[in-house]
């Protein structure tokens, strides 16, 4: 995926100008910054879910900047919402068969939905339960899991660490990482920047909208203005 010299507003000054970002085939890539940077707008974008006001984005040689949401999902791009956002009061089963709705050929729902499960282990339990009912972490395996149902070619996250302890944490990157090493493609959006690098590919600083910096997550960890700027605080 390629986007090109993206520009967001919400009717008044940018909150993202002139941003470019690449997302090669079975990379996973961070896109670290400060609290209202600009990434889940950005995100949202993407996913279609916010109009861009300049740019492209290309996708397998398509421009989906003009689509709209249910377009881009079928077209292979899965978001998983800053908070989460399960159906409460609909099971984790049924949380996850809604992920498989964009998919154009015909698929094996249960084999799937049993895949996410030998990934997220803690799920199997709770596979009849009210989404709701499950802790922040399980709810996030479950988004996880709904956008995974999609299999996009590229799955979205934003902040897949938010409000978890740091067990839990642990073991949600422990999942993207495998994710990554089994070639699904990720752009994935933290606050932890330390975390973030520790299993990104290569990453993108975003400050107030625009891109300060990037390079291969290895070279990012050694970065002294940033961790001077973020991987302080934001530790894991
Ligand atoms: N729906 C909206 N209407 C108006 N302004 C918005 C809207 N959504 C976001 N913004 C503004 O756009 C800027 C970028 O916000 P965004 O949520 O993309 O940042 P972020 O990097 O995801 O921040 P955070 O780390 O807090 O999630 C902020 O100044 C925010 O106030
Ligand atoms: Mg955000």
């Amino acid at each position: 995926m390629f986007i090109k010299d993206l520009v967001i507003d919400y009717g008044a000054a940018p909150v993202v100008d002139k941003v470019n970002i690449v997302v090669n085939p079975g990379e996973l890539i961070a896109i670290l910054g400060a609290n209202g940077a600009g990434k889940s707008s950005i995100l949202q974008c993407l996913a279609g879910l916010h109009r861009a006001s300049g740019g492209s984005i290309l996708l397998d040689n398509e421009n989906i900047e003009h689509a709209d949401a249910s377009t881009i999902a079928t077209q292979g791009l899965a978001l998983v919402p800053e908070g989460r956002q399960v159906f409460a009061q609909l099971s984790v089963r049924d949380n996850l068969l809604l992920g498989g709705y964009s998919r154009k050929e015909a698929f094996d729902a249960e084999a799937e939905i049993d895949s996410i499960l030998r990934r997220f282990p803690r799920l199997r339990d709770r596979i009849d339960s009210a989404a709701g009912l499950l802790s922040g972490g399980e709810q996030q395996m479950v988004a996880i899991g709904r956008g995974l149902m999609a299999k996009p070619k590229i799955l979205l996250l934003d902040e897949p660490s938010l409000g978890l302890s740091p067990a839990m944490i642990g073991e949600l990157y422990d999942a993207l990482a495998a994710l990554r090493d089994e070639g699904v493609t990720l752009l994935l959006v933290d606050q932890m920047a330390n975390l973030a690098l520790q299993v990104a590919d290569r990453a993108y600083v975003l400050e107030t909208g625009r891109i300060v910096k990037s390079g291969s997550a290895e070279a990012l960890r050694g970065d002294p203005e940033l961790e001077a700027a973020y991987l302080g605080g934001a530790a894991a």
